[in-house]
């Protein structure tokens, strides 16, 4: 177990002046060519930022909010991320290939990475934003429990690499505002962690209308309470429990860990607010996207 993890848990790779993991930068052309079909439906998000939880209202849509079904497989088997290849381990392009339609694909890849298949079929895209400082203080401990990441050193120290944008997938800052001014021409919907946290139905309506669909209210009531916060961590299907301990260890931290907005109070010193603050308004000047960073 240890060998896997020195394996897995190594220095960032930048592709295209995007830093990403070692293993996707060396199977870079498989992703690069990755078919992607019309009906095809993408999971789009920067890291932590509620991509599981997304994903698995995704799948109770399709399958018509029957729980049971969704049970059948881990969420990562059940909606496979796109660009995770790790030799010998798993890859999501093989996975996916094998996949009848229609299909949940995941990525977290900036908008111009993106393999150009899904423009060219233009695939409807559903994309989270969540709002930075909880994501930053999302991905540290994800960091530490997820042995694929790089050691985040201390917080101070991590807070100043996503600042920077020194992290798996890039600048927070680019990748929110580039699929932001992407949603304008493509059939992309941009969705808010903060919004489904404060009004789970409006968000899953907003879902339905966008994939041309409907389920009666009953049906949408069921999805918003097994994809609560409680229901989603005690189930197996949705928790990660699954993954053997060199990829994560929950000891260290859960995957589902507190699934609230505001955590960041409880880690930004005012000192680090004022800095991150001071940044982000530089960052995000002239940008139209605005962010709820508590509810
Ligand atoms: P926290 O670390 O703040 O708890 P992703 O799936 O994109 O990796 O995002 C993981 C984050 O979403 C974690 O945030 C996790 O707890 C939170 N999350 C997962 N399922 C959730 C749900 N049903 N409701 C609210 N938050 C959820």
């Amino acid at each position: 177990m240890e060998n896997m993890e020195d394996f897995i848990r190594q220095e960032l790779v930048d592709v295209q002046g995007i830093p990403l993991y070692w293993f996707m930068a060396e199977e870079w052309s498989q992703v690069e060519a990755f078919e992607a079909r019309p009906d095809d439906l993408l999971i789009a998000t920067y890291p932590k930022s509620g991509t599981t939880w997304v994903s698995e209202i995704l799948d109770l849509i399709y399958n018509h909010g029957d729980t049971e079904k969704c049970k059948r497989d881990a969420i990562y088997n059940r909606v496979p991320f796109m660009e995770l290849i790790i030799p010998g381990v798993s890859n999501g392009v093989k996975e996916l290939e094998i996949m009848q339609s229609p299909r949940l694909v995941k990525t977290h890849l900036p908008v111009q990475l993106l393999p150009s298949s899904f423009w060219k079929n233009n695939c409807k895209v559903v994309y989270v934003a969540r709002n930075a400082k909880d994501v930053a203080v999302s991905y540290y401990y994800f960091h530490q429990m997820a042995k694929l990441n790089p050691l985040p050193g201390t917080w101070e120290e991590f807070l100043e690499k996503f600042i920077s944008g020194k992290v798996p997938y890039g600048s927070w800052y680019d990748h929110v505002k580039d699929w932001w001014e992407k949603s304008k021409d493509y059939p992309i919907l941009f969705l808010f962690y903060e919004d489904m946290k404060k009004n789970p139905k409006c968000e899953i309506q907003k879902l339905l209308k966008f994939l041309e669909k409907d389920l009666p209210e009953e049906t949408m009531n069921k999805i918003v309470h097994h994809t609560s916060f409680d229901v989603m961590k005690k189930n197996p299907s949705t928790n990660y429990s699954t993954v053997p301990e060199w990829d994560m260890d929950h000891s260290v931290s859960p995957f589902m860990r507190k699934g609230i907005s505001g955590d960041w109070k409880n880690h930004f010193t005012v000192a680090q607010y004022e800095r991150f603050e001071a940044d982000y308004q530089k960052k995000m000047k002239g940008s139209t996207l605005h962010f709820h960073s508590e509810i």
